[in-house]
């Protein structure tokens, strides 16, 4: 059982879902989770106000919050003010998810000396953190490992050429976070593209940083004295709009997406149009349109880190091609576990094999069937409700908590669209009031 499982375990929140519907409507997407959680721990870098609104209204981010509370930040969201920081995490909070680990390149930065937990998170590959440890020791820092925590520390960090073995989202965050205050120039190359990475260093150099190259594979971080405050907006979360996208294509219906990250979605669009779903790309509006009578066509997929097919919309996509008519070969190739859904959409009806340890391959169309489904992750549970949506009869998705944490109040969105989705246990205990984040 992974942490996070463990974190959620006792509390069996349950989705009931009713499929057959088709989805219709418009809907706001929220701001990006994985770039609200390392903005949130950048603010560490500097010791006045920062201001951020849009944060993602998840689970995971009011856990980032708890966190900075506890060492020792104001937070008045959407005002957030580490005056003063300790360098000490809480274990029960940092296990809660993986992305707890962004807060070790700014401690770092800031303080010289952090202990942190090991975290926790979706259990969807080894999630090896080397990458991370070896450049912040090119940086300068001692690091310790050991069972428990990461014990990190360093006089002053100075710039250093870094090469990733491979493009990590949280590594290169991580390590151009660390870098800012670092003193002379930073070079990070096969850095990660992604969006939230971009979004991070935007926020960055609102601060005062000097980072450029973000969005290719080389980032370069030129070292300052400080960081003073600012503020920032989140972007769009492009991987809530495509969920959406992929459930309406799923579904049939038309729905419409605003305020939504256009340019972060290209390669999923494309998926889409070639699997015969309409899509119609504005610059703040993406409408999506599948006629229920209109069949979808078998599309294969692999996915690869940004600007390729990513890997937080292939459970969706897998749930999607149930519904097309012929074979869709899925290839999964940043996380070697992350097929934990396979399992609850052939218990619906779903005809998947094994073509090798990465790679399914989707017979459809299937008529799938609600059934009790266990949710093991964030993107498979989504994945889940995707199929339920498409079912004949109810289904009931158990630890449903997993998806509160990626989705901002996932079952009054897709019941204002139409869908007949209700939370039957659990008290919402894992779900944020809307409005909660500015
Ligand atoms: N890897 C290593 N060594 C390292 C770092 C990574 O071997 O030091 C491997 C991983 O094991 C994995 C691959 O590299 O096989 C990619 O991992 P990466 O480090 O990029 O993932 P991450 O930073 O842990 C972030 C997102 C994930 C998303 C991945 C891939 C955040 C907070 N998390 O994780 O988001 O799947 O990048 O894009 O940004 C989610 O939102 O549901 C989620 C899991």
């Amino acid at each position: 059982m992974s942490s996070a499982s463990r974190a959620g375990a006792g509390r069996d929140d349950v989705i009931r879902v009713t499929g057959g519907r088709p989805l219709h409507g418009r809907l706001c997407v929220g701001g990006s989770k994985n770039a609200t959680l390392p903005i949130l721990a950048a603010c560490l870098l500097t010791a006045e106000p920062v201001r951020v609104t849009n944060l993602a209204e998840v689970t995971d981010t009011q856990v980032m919050l708890e966190i900075l509370k506890g060492l020792g930040c104001d937070v008045d969201l959407p005002l957030v003010h580490a005056a003063d920081v300790s360098g000490r995490v809480s274990p029960e909070l940092a296990r809660k998810m993986r992305a707890s680990l962004v807060l070790l390149g700014p401690l770092l930065a800031r303080r010289g000396e952090v202990r942190l937990p090991r975290p926790g998170g979706d259990d969807i590959g080894t999630r090896r953190v080397e990458q991370h440890i070896g450049g912040l020791r090119r940086l300068g820092a001692v690091v310790e490992e050991t069972p428990e925590e990461f014990i990190a520390s360093a006089d002053r960090l100075h710039g250093a050429r870094i090469v990733l073995d491979m493009p990590t989202v949280t590594g290169t965050e991580n390590l151009m976070m660390a870098a800012v205050l670092a003193k002379g120039r930073t070079e990070i190359l096969n850095a990660a593209r992604e969006p939230h990475v971009q979004d991070l260093a935007l926020f960055l150099n609102g601060l005062g940083a000097q980072v450029t190259g973000a969005g290719t594979d080389e980032i370069v971080v030129e070292g300052v004295e400080a960081l003073h405050g600012g503020e920032h907006s989140i972007r769009p979360d492009y991987l809530e709009a495509g969920t959406y996208a992929i459930a309406v294509a799923a579904t049939g219906g038309e729905i419409v997406l605003e305020c939504s990250p256009s340019g972060d979605l290209n390669v999923p669009v494309i998926k889409l149009q070639q699997a015969g779903v309409e899509v119609d790309v504005g610059e703040l509006e993406i409408s999506i349109r599948r006629p229920r009578s209109s069949p979808l066509r078998a599309v294969d997929l692999t996915t690869w880190v940004h600007p390729g097919f990513p890997t937080d919309l292939q459970a969706q996509y897998m749930a999607l091609m149930t519904q097309a008519e012929g074979l869709s070969v899925i290839s999964e190739y940043i996380f070697e576990n992350r097929f934990q859904h396979v399992a609850e959409l052939v218990k619906m009806g779903a005809r998947i094999e094994s073509l090798d340890g990465r790679t399914k391959a989707v017979h459809g169309p299937s008529r799938l069937r609600g059934t009790d489904l266990e949710v093991p992750d964030i993107r498979a549970g989504a994945a889940m409700v995707i199929a339920a949506l498409c079912a004949e009869g109810e289904s009931m998705l158990h630890h449903a908590w997993h998806v509160d944490r990626g989705y901002p109040d996932m079952v009054t969105r897709l019941a204002e669209l139409g869908a007949d989705i209700a939370r039957v246990t659990g008290d919402g205990l894992a779900q944020v009031p809307r409005g909660s984040f500015e």
